[in-house]
């Protein structure tokens, strides 16, 4: 399995666990992918699945469809789209499920777990050409998700509209937070989820001990000079960027 990495930590860690090796490859220094890169490393790894978040987790990036297509292209494997945060993107955008018919190797998911704010179910879905979910059907587990989990998927997708309603408010939190990073010292990067990626971080742990000794809860993941924070309501994110404005450690 192959993907660009800094990407979301599970993909490495389900491919290990299912006796698959985890190939990483490159993303440019603001975490993007162009397409003759992408290509090309897909066409030197030759991977039999390749795994494109899109937009990634955990930088917000995202992931244009001539990437996509472009990758689709290199290989002879499945391309493999996780749309988990997809609901957070620009409205206008086009989302990978264009991108199905034809392309027979290609699947696209998506989660209830995010913009649903409905992880609790553990219910997620996945479009993608009839031969594709045929063959999974075939090797998925043998215990599916519950009658009552399937049940509880339906009625929140039949409500769709009251389960997203928050998704637009979120937006601009997150949008509001990319704005006032500058002010402050830090360097947002682009996001189309509903947290942002920011460096600048002089020393990340010791920022977010700071934060969270003022009540707030944000995330370090490791990568150098970072932090990632995600939306919450405009008081949450009042709170937090008060917070980081009193801490004094950008760099
Ligand atoms: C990119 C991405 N894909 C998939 C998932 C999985 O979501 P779930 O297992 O809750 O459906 C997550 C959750 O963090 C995610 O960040």
């Amino acid at each position: 399995m192959f993907g660009f990495a800094p990407t979301y930590s599970m993909y490495p860690l389900l491919t290990r666990a299912t006796g698959g090796q985890w190939v990483a490859g490159e993303r440019g220094h603001d975490f993007t992918i162009d397409a003759a890169s992408a290509a090309a490393q897909v066409a030197q790894a030759q991977p039999d699945v390749v795994m494109l978040c899109a937009p990634n987790n955990p930088t917000g990036t995202p992931l244009p469809l001539d990437v996509i297509e472009a990758v689709y292209e290199a290989t002879t494997g499945m391309v493999i789209v996780d749309e988990a945060y997809w609901e957070f993107a620009p409205r206008e955008e086009r989302s990978a499920l264009t991108m199905l018919a034809d392309r027979p190797r290609m699947a696209v998911s998506r989660t209830m777990s995010k913009a649903f704010a409905f992880a609790g179910a553990r219910v997620g879905y996945l479009a993608a050409d009839a031969a594709v979910i045929d063959a999974l059907r075939l090797v998925r587990l043998p215990y599916h998700l519950s009658a009552l989990t399937q049940a509880a998927a339906s009625a929140a997708l039949r409500h769709a509209e009251t389960m997203l309603a928050t998704v637009d408010d979120i937006v601009v939190q997150r949008d509001r937070i990319s704005a006032t990073l500058p002010a402050l010292g830090y360097d947002p990067y682009e996001s189309w989820t509903n947290f942002v990626l920011f460096s600048g971080v002089e020393d990340p742990g010791a920022t977010w001990r700071a934060l969270y000794e003022r009540g707030v809860l944000i995330r370090d993941i490791g990568l150098p000079h970072c932090l990632r924070v995600t939306a919450g309501t405009e008081d949450e994110t009042s709170a937090f960027l008060d917070a980081l404005a009193s801490v004094d450690s950008a760099s």
